[in-house]
């Protein structure tokens, strides 16, 4: 718990600068951001900021976005080291090799991706919106990455189009942790409760869910829903938020030990520090930053 001072102390420094934190932070700076979500309310949040300063809670992606959205204003993270291991999954190379091999096929890549890839995308996604992006393109062939399990849930609800995962096993590390067995005997213990699992989970595990979601996603579903009870698939700042927010209702991780390590690199301390001292800027290549921008603003636009 925060004290009546340290808020204080937060309210003063944050007078130019607007705090947004993903929904895995540590709860004491979801506490005091201006916006928490999910990567797609993120670049929401971040198209809609009025303060020199930005102060992104998050993994290398998100703030990238951000900057990317905010090209006259300084984006700062409590580390610069916190690159989300997925992103790393995909290098370029890869992405312009897939284009050589299918020249008729669109590329959609998961927004969880470094920006000299992405640049080389048609349209970024996140998991909220993946299945509508990949829906409205004309293309029947997409080259789809990093994460294969999200190709998966996208696959199964396009039916007409093919996906081509690229690399072919991307994922992510604390969502492979999620295993069958664990929504089995979620389940045995608590039968009344709805099961949310996010997309970055495997089929074997999607296919025991009542909901595949993004983290916001499940937030509106637990809000939406008339159960009292829900098995959390996904990183564990999630259960934080949604027993903040919701008090009335059970919640539990569907495993305890799925744990981001990249997004708790940004601690209390850290995160004073750069909202006082304001060092740790995000930096971008302007030659990849225009053609980053161009899939990023695709997104946007169709999923308005
Ligand atoms: P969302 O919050 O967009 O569902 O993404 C989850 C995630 O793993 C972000 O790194
Ligand atoms: Fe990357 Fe997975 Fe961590 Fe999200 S939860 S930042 S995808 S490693």
């Amino acid at each position: 718990m925060l004290t009546q001072e340290v808020l204080e102390e937060v309210r003063e420094l944050k007078r130019d600068c607007i705090v947004l934190a993903h929904n895995y932070q540590i709860p004491e700076i979801q506490q005091v951001a201006d916006f928490v979500g999910d990567s797609l309310g993120l670049c929401r949040a971040a198209q809609r900021i009025d303060k020199p300063y930005i102060l992104f809670c998050g993994v290398d992606f998100m703030a990238e976005s951000a900057a990317l959205l905010n090209p006259d204003k300084t984006v700062l993270m409590p580390d610069l080291e916190a690159h989300c291991p997925m992103a790393a999954q995909l290098p370029a190379k890869l992405v312009r090799e897939a284009k050589e091999e299918h020249p008729d096929a669109a590329v959609v890549l998961y927004i969880n991706t470094r920006l000299e890839a992405r640049a080389e995308a048609d349209v970024l996604c996140t998991s909220a919106n993946a299945v509508r992006i990949v829906r409205s393109l004309p293309e029947k062939k997409i080259i789809f990455g990093p994460d294969v399990n999200l190709a998966w849930h996208v696959q199964r609800h396009v039916r007409d189009k093919e996906l081509i995962p690229v690399p072919e096993r991307g994922h992510c590390i604390t969502h492979l942790l999620f295993k069958p067995e664990h929504v089995k005997r979620a389940r045995e213990e608590h039968p009344e409760a709805e099961v949310l699992i996010h997309p970055e989970c495997t089929p074997e595990v999607q296919l025991l869910a009542d909901h595949i979601c993004s983290t916001e996603q499940m937030v509106r579903r637990a809000k939406e829903s008339s159960a009292r009870e829900f098995i959390v698939g996904t990183e564990v700042g999630l259960v934080h938020r949604l027993r903040r927010e919701l008090p009335e209702k059970r919640f539990y991780p569907l495993y305890e030990g799925a744990i981001c390590r990249t997004m708790k690199m940004n601690t209390w301390e850290k995160f004073m520090k750069q909202l006082r001292e304001r060092r740790n800027a995000v930096r971008i290549d302007p030659e990849i930053a225009e053609r980053a921008m161009l899939s990023l603003q695709r997104m946007l636009e169709l999923s308005a």
